[in-house]
């Protein structure tokens, strides 16, 4: 049945025909818009001319036909529409998938109407379809840019060109705080920190009127008054006819990338500066045992009533000053020999109160917090409690009015992120020692240099600056990570971590030194090796003082062959550890061989790889610290002599 032969049906009114299906034949001959009728096989009964366009078959080729417009996959769905039209139900499919001739896709709209005959009996199915094939892929790509968009990691800012917000994703409302609807209408200005001049702005919207893309760094503020950094590229966007319409803003959060380069340079910096500290300290603690022996000597040979007396003490005093700071600088640079021992942090807190209370004085509250089943650490007792000291100085000193000191410890764990955020920090289980003040607070500057050595804000002559100094390298050689909280007028905490050891070894306290008395006089043989002559000279002095008979090397090889010519006995090797050629290590390995039976004192005021593994003082390694007193000296050799 075609056009004709549809209009003429029996249905239509005689008188009205000839104009009706004028008009209906036109109708279907212009409609944009498929309509075509089947029968209730399915065999196409009217095919017009936008049904020959939008599918490609010609009315030829399908009327009388099946066509194969339904793709294999969609056959089922087809034949739940046909069976639902053929039982009377007019109904429209916004989305159909079909074939056009050429076999490529093709999705229509579609509504569809049983055919009835006057007496109600459906004879047939008319569906009118529209092709939406480009309005669908248009909505698709459009979903996908949106979804882009809406879920990127960037920031992403529409502006008119008046700079005033249409839209921003959801990243810009994490990183922000401002929810979308909050900004948008706004200014981008209500992010301002203030820390940008005009002309900072100025530059930017001249290269923007100019229709070139911004690129550059903000230092904003989030809803919540926190300032932070963002890398921003800023391009104006042009409708067809090439005039500006927009401005989008892609932004990055920058702020954590910026704070670990600076941190980097921190401790590179920090790095830098610990080894010029060390070389230096290392060449004064040989000029010191020198300066401070020789004037002990002097001391002592010097009659009571000698006028010389006051000035030679007074050598001694600068000598004692200069170790002291020596020491200091070499606590700094983590060359400093360190004894560590298993470790009760509380233990050692109590043990220290006692001194910090007479040091805190009348005005300053001393209280501990101390976690009752706390872990224990590995470290040097002696430099523990030098950390605890320094810190509580400083709270002292950052409290004139008086205030209250906190020291506090308890187990904790430095999670991997933190790590990631702490270049120098390795993530695990710690325990926490911090000692907190009510006190003045400081700076971001002041934070910014706090553990440099010689960074002092305060007076000349009181303080020099060391103390945080010694801190952070007593802490870093320890395998810890100090950190810092403070506000300015609302008080400092420093927070120590240490690494936890799970191994329950016999726990230290922090030894007390017990007074000893004047070391007993030798008889013993010494072999002394030292490549620096003032100390080597006077370490002879110091032990033929003594009574003990002294073989002198300048350097490894020279004490070799000294050892092998010697006929009697040798007691005792005292060698320095850093020596040119042979070190004092080998030196002692060798002679050894020689001679198994001998003592081996080594001294040093420099911590180095080939006899202490990372500063740390193997257990069976016997060390005199640079500088040392001639009695320290005296001692330390009887004690190795006398030891079984
Ligand atoms: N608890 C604190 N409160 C406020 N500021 C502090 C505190 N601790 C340290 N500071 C600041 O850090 C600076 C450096 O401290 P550090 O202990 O290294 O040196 P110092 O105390 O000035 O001198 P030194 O300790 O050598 O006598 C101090 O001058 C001070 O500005
Ligand atoms: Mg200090």
């Amino acid at each position: 049945m075609n056009v004709d032969q549809l209009i003429s049906s029996p249905d239509v009114e005689e008188d009205d025909r000839p104009a009706a299906s004028r008009i209906l034949s036109t109708l279907i001959e212009a409609s944009p818009l498929a309509i075509v009728t089947f029968d209730p096989e399915g065999v196409v009964t009217m095919w017009n001319p936008a049904a020959e366009r939008i599918f490609g078959w010609s009315e030829n080729e399908a009327l009388g036909t099946r066509l194969p417009f339904v793709p294999a996959e969609k056959q089922e769905e087809f034949l739940e529409l046909r069976r639902r039209a053929l039982l009377g139900e007019v109904f429209t499919e916004p989305e159909l998938h079909r074939r056009r001739a050429d076999g490529s896709p093709i999705v229509v709209s579609v509504s569809t109407s049983p055919l009835r005959r006057t007496d109600g009996t459906i004879y047939g199915i008319m569906s009118i379809l529209m092709d939406v094939t480009a309005q669908r892929a248009a909505e698709e790509s459009r979903a996908r840019l949106t979804m882009a968009v809406e879920q990127a990691g960037e920031c992403i800012v529409v502006t008119d060109t008046r700079g005033t917000i249409q839209y921003v994703n959801p990243a810009f409302e994490r990183i922000t705080g401002y929810e979308q609807m909050e900004v948008i209408g706004q200014n981008p200005r209500i992010l301002k920190s203030g820390r940008h001049d005009a002309a900072f702005y100025r530059d930017m919207w001249r290269i923007l009127l100019r229709g070139e893309i911004w690129r550059g760094t903000f230092l904003n503020k989030r809803k919540d008054g926190i300032h932070y950094e963002e890398d921003a590229v800023i391009s104006p966007v042009r409708d067809p006819s090439g005039q500006v319409v927009n401005y989008v803003a892609v932004k990055r959060d920058v702020t954590d990338v910026r704070r670990m380069e600076e941190q980097l340079r921190q401790s590179q910096k920090m790095e830098a500066v610990g080894r010029l500290a060390g070389g230096v300290a290392h060449d004064f603690n040989n000029l010191l045992t020198a300066i401070s022996g020789y004037s002990d000597l002097l001391l002592h040979r010097l009659p009571d009533y000698s006028t010389l007396r006051r000035d030679v003490e007074e050598i001694r005093k600068a000598g004692d000053r200069a170790a002291a700071l020596t020491r200091q600088l070499l606590a700094f640079s983590r060359r400093q020999v360190l004894q560590p021992k298993v470790l009760d942090l509380n233990a050692v807190v109590t043990k220290t109160g006692e001194m910090l209370r007479r040091l805190m004085g009348e005005n300053i509250e001393l209280s501990t917090d101390l976690s009752p089943s706390l872990s224990r650490v590995k470290a040097d007792p002696g430099q523990i409690e030098q950390v605890i000291v320094n810190l509580a100085v400083n709270a002292r000193e950052a409290m004139p009015d008086g205030g209250r000191v906190t020291i506090a410890t308890a187990d904790a764990e430095l999670s991997p992120s933190y790590a990631a955020a702490h270049p120098e920090v390795r993530p695990g289980p710690h325990v926490l020692l911090s000692v907190a003040d009510t006190g003045q607070g400081m700076s971001d500057e002041t934070q910014a240099h706090l553990f440099e050595p010689f960074f002092t804000t305060k007076e000349r002559g009181i303080g020099s600056g060391l103390g945080l100094a010694t801190v952070y390298g007593i802490v870093q050689q320890s395998g810890g990570h100090i950190r810092v909280n403070s506000t300015a007028d609302r008080g400092s905490t420093f927070l120590v971590y240490l690494p936890r050891v799970e191994t329950p070894e016999e726990c230290a306290q922090g030894e007390d030194q017990p007074l000893l008395p004047h070391p007993s006089p030798g008889t013993e043989t010494v072999l002394l090796a030292e490549d620096e002559e003032v100390v080597r000279r006077l370490a002879r002095e110091i032990l033929s003082g003594n009574g003990y008979k002294v073989l002198e090397a300048g350097n490894g090889r020279e004490a070799l062959l000294l050892s092998e010519a010697h006929r009697g006995e040798i007691h005792l090797l005292l060698t320095d550890v850093v020596m040119p050629k042979m070190s004092g290590r080998e030196l002692g390995e060798r002679i050894r061989l020689q001679r198994p039976d001998l003592r081996i004192l080594y001294m040093s005021g420099y911590t180095d790889d080939a006899i202490l593994r990372q500063g740390v003082l193997e257990d069976r390694v016997l060390l005199l610290q640079k500088p040392f007193t001639p009695e320290g000296l005296a001692r330390k050799v009887r004690e190795v002599l006398d030891s079984a």
